[in-house]
């Protein structure tokens, strides 16, 4: 095969430049690591107010259990006011001690595995998802275990949950079975400690990383090759390879993905129990959303026939929301009108607590407020407002739960 010399010279560019990009990018994510302390990122501290607050007890209940000595094992520490500063540990284990039991699903209820997926790219699915994510984890004491896959070779989320180890596995190695087990492991034992416990205490992450790319172009030789899905099954690589194997040890899974409709969102489609759709409420967004739904019919017909059952809910959420913006508002109502009841009650404001936490790859629930460059009012004001849309995903997981069914019967 003869390469056209003008081909050549463009291919030769794009080395180069993939050559500085990598630099760059080595560069920025050194950077990131000593800017982040990511290999001991901390999680905000919480007063003993919002520490009583959260355990859902009187302030002075948790003082007299203090001069008891009661939590004397958890070595809480004091801030420079003198104060305890309470980790989000330090709060889970108080519980424990206090008798507060955490509201895991039971067996008979299914394992959530949420998907977000737009095919508009920047329209806020992986903000979304991590502020969702540690608002779940963060904002009640259900000590909800929570799985993040990430499912987007750009690894953005993955950024806001830090990884300890310089080369972490990723999602992406676990589905193109790229790794050999140890001797005496087991392919559960490995995909289990594939999802990185983070600097939250209930969320372990399982990364992605840039050579999940190859997955598309592996699956796709895979299907030249072979005949019959039954030999490839590379649809079920994420449902079979990666999440069944540790479904008991998680509430819920949220993967973030792509802005792409490729193998790997079939596969989070074929994983998935539920899906959210950002809908950013631009007019150009918009209509870019409803021509991905017709899109996403299709695909999800090819899912179905291969054995999916079926969702639990599907919502659209919209994102990134400027209040008091008319345009926004009209495309807001056209939204409302068109999905009715499947779009969450509430949007995602635009926040610039949001921006400033997202620039320094934290979400608002871990954010300092003393080093958040948002004001303080800002930052509660947007924590209020995912709270609000939490509470509403937590009530459409929990009643699709055997549990809350029987204990509302
Ligand atoms: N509620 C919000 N308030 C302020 N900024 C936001 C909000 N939601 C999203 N953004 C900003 O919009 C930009 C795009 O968001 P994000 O990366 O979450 O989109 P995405 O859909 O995951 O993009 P991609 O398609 O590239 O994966 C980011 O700079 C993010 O900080
Ligand atoms: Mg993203």
């Amino acid at each position: 095969m003869s390469i056209n010399s003008n081909a050549l010279s463009t291919y030769k560019l794009l080395k180069a430049t993939a050559e500085v990009a990598e630099k760059s990018l080595e560069g920025r994510i050194q950077h990131y690591r000593a800017h982040l302390k990511s290999e001991d990122k901390e999680l905000r501290t919480y007063t003993q107010k919002a520490a009583a607050d959260l355990l859902g007890v009187n302030n002075r209940t948790l003082k007299r259990r203090h001069d008891q000595g009661d939590f004397d094992h958890l070595s809480i520490q004091k801030g420079a006011n003198g104060h305890y500063a309470y980790t989000l540990s330090n709060i889970f284990a108080m519980a424990d001690t206090l008798g507060i039991h955490s509201d895991h699903r039971s067996e008979q209820d299914k394992l959530q595995v949420i998907v977000i997926n737009s095919l508009k790219g920047g329209c806020g699915k992986t903000t979304s998802l991590v502020n969702l994510a540690a608002a779940l984890a963060t904002t009640n004491i259900k000590r909800y275990r929570i799985g993040i896959i990430d499912l987007d070779p750009q690894g953005s989320s993955s950024s806001f949950f830090p990884s300890r180890e310089h080369d972490p596995i990723t999602v992406g190695d676990l589905m193109r079975d790229c790794i050999e087990l140890d001797e005496g492991e087991t392919w559960t034992q490995l995909v289990s400690d594939s999802f990185q416990t983070t600097h939250i205490p209930n969320i372990r992450i399982l990364p992605s990383g840039m050579d999940d790319f190859y997955f598309e172009h592996e699956t796709a030789t895979e299907l030249k090759e072979s005949s019959g899905y039954d030999n490839t099954r590379h649809y079920h690589k994420l449902k079979e390879r990666v999440i069944e194997p540790v479904q008991d040890e998680f509430d819920i899974i949220l993967i973030d993905t792509a802005p792409s409709l490729n193998f790997m969102f079939y596969n989070a489609l074929m994983a998935s129990t539920a899906m959210l759709i950002p809908v950013h409420p631009e007019a150009v967004d918009f209509d870019a959303n409803n021509k991905y739904l017709k899109r996403l019919g299709e695909i999800y017909h090819t899912v179905a026939a291969l054995g999916h059952e079926g969702w639990d809910f599907m919502q659209f959420l919209v994102t990134n929301y400027v209040k008091g913006n008319h345009s926004q508002r009209d495309i807001v109502k056209d939204v409302r009108t068109a999905f009715g009841r499947q779009v969450m009650s509430y949007p995602i404001n635009h926040s610039s607590a949001i921006t400033a936490s997202s620039s320094s790859f934290n979400t608002i629930f871990d954010q300092k407020t003393s080093d958040s460059l948002a004001s303080r009012e800002s930052l509660l004001k947007s924590q209020e407002n995912i709270k609000d849309v939490v509470d509403e995903l937590e009530m459409l997981i929990r009643s699709n739960w055997a549990s809350t069914q029987s204990s509302l019967d």
